[in-house]
């Protein structure tokens, strides 16, 4: 089987990042999923900023956590990448609303380990039971999976939605971690595909323990191939067609 295809903050090498452009054009390309970061706003939304200011990614300026959602509402999201000029920052709950219309499976990030801890999963546990997402019956196909380079941030979300599957993600790969081994509330491996070119039988190894892995970013086609090859269960990448069209031809 194939490893499902995630748009790393939409189809981003074409489209500006986390905008619904990006995502929208993630479908036309064959995503199975979607990635994104989500930041807490000044007034407690959840939006999609990967930085902690949106100076790289609009043409304002400021901290994410200190602008309200309706400061950002006139600001341009999309220019700085591509001709088109797409207004307001784009909150999760309307992503979410994307991914549900058009059946993919949403990763959702957590940024925020120290300053908000805390404050971003329990936004995010509360906004996935709105949305009727915090209990999936079948959690191997749960339609929201919770990711972190934070462990305790894993680990509160599994506390508070334990059905909710969670990639604990990590770029380095201390001897623990390398034998394949998590912590107990994390259900898959999300190493930097940079790990796997040095140690292409870690996916294995974390399939010994009963862990999926989820990869990122994979962008080149050598690394595509290398995680077709390794058995990855998800790749996350800049270029949803490229990507795709280079599993499909098996
Ligand atoms: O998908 C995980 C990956 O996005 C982690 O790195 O910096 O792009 O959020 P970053
Ligand atoms: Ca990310």
């Amino acid at each position: 089987m194939r490893p499902e295809v995630v748009a790393h903050r939409g189809a981003s090498a074409h489209r500006a990042e986390h905008t619904l452009g990006a995502y929208e054009l993630a479908i036309e390309q064959g995503a199975d999923a979607f990635e994104c970061d989500v930041r807490v706003s000044r007034d407690g939304q959840l939006v999609c900023v990967h930085d902690r200011r949106i100076d790289r990614t609009s043409n304002g300026r400021g901290v994410v956590s200190e602008l309200t959602v309706s400061r950002m509402a006139h600001l341009d999201f999309s220019g700085w990448h591509h001709q088109t000029h797409e207004r307001g920052v784009l909150t999760l709950d309307a992503l979410l609303g994307l991914a549900k219309d058009s059946s993919v499976r949403l990763f959702v990030e957590t940024k925020h380990p120290v300053r908000y801890a805390g404050l971003v999963e329990a936004k995010l546990v509360a906004l996935l039971a709105r949305h009727g997402l915090n209990a999936p019956e079948d959690k191997q196909n749960s339609p929201v999976v919770m990711m972190s380079f934070s462990s305790a941030a894993v680990r509160r979300v599994r506390e508070a939605a334990p059905r909710v599957p969670t990639v604990l993600l990590f770029d380095r790969l201390p001897k623990r971690l390398g034998s394949g081994m998590l912590p107990p509330w994390a259900d898959h491996a999300g190493p930097d595909v940079r790990l796997l070119r040095r140690h292409s039988d870690y996916v294995a190894r974390a399939a010994e323990h009963g862990h999926d892995t989820y990869c990122w970013t994979v962008d080149d086609p050598a690394d595509v191939e290398l995680c077709a090859r390794a058995g990855v269960r998800y790749v996350a990448t800049n270029r949803p067609a490229d990507t795709r069209s280079r599993l499909d031809q098996g």
